[in-house]
């Protein structure tokens, strides 16, 4: 009878391992949900600017901005996600220096080079939770 509840607590624990292995989606921590709260209108608001000096303003702060989402993932030592974050720093200073060139061109290929630093980041860690809001992986 003993051995027989061990053995089930043994897969119970088991089973609780492999989904940590996996990679369980948990509440993002309330800082990190701030910052992308501010990338996500920034970005948005960057992409409907025509005014150069706009541009660059939006795009310095979007790259102090991934700066910090940068420490965050440092921290938790995730390599792909300092990648993306660190892409994104520098497809921001991109945007910034063709905005200051008037370089339209230029703004429109960075800019899509930061979008895809977006997604390539949410495919890997970022999923709906239960309650049907964002968390990280
Ligand atoms: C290095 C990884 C990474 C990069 C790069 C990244 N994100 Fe996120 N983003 C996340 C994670 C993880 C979440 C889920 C946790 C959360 O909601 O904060 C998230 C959530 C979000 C949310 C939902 C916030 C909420 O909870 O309401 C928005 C909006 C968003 N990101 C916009 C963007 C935009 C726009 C970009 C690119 C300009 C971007 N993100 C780049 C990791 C990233």
């Amino acid at each position: 009878m003993v051995r027989h509840s061990m053995m089930a607590a043994g897969i119970v624990f088991a089973a609780f391992a492999s989904l940590a292995a996996q990679g369980q989606v948990e509440k993002a921590p309330e800082e990190y949900q701030k910052l992308m709260r501010q990338i996500g209108p920034t970005a948005q608001g960057l992409a409907k600017k025509t005014d150069h000096a706009e541009i660059a303003k939006d795009a310095a702060a979007l790259r102090t901005l991934f700066t910090q989402v940068e420490a965050f993932w440092k921290q938790r030592k995730t390599e792909d996600a300092i990648k993306f974050a660190g892409a994104a720093q520098t497809a921001a200073t991109e945007i910034e220096t063709a905005a200051k060139a008037g370089n339209d061109a230029g703004i429109a290929a960075a800019r899509k080079t930061l979008t895809g630093q977006c997604q390539a980041c949410h495919t890997a860690h970022r999923d709906k939770m239960a309650d049907g809001s964002w968390g990280i992986k």
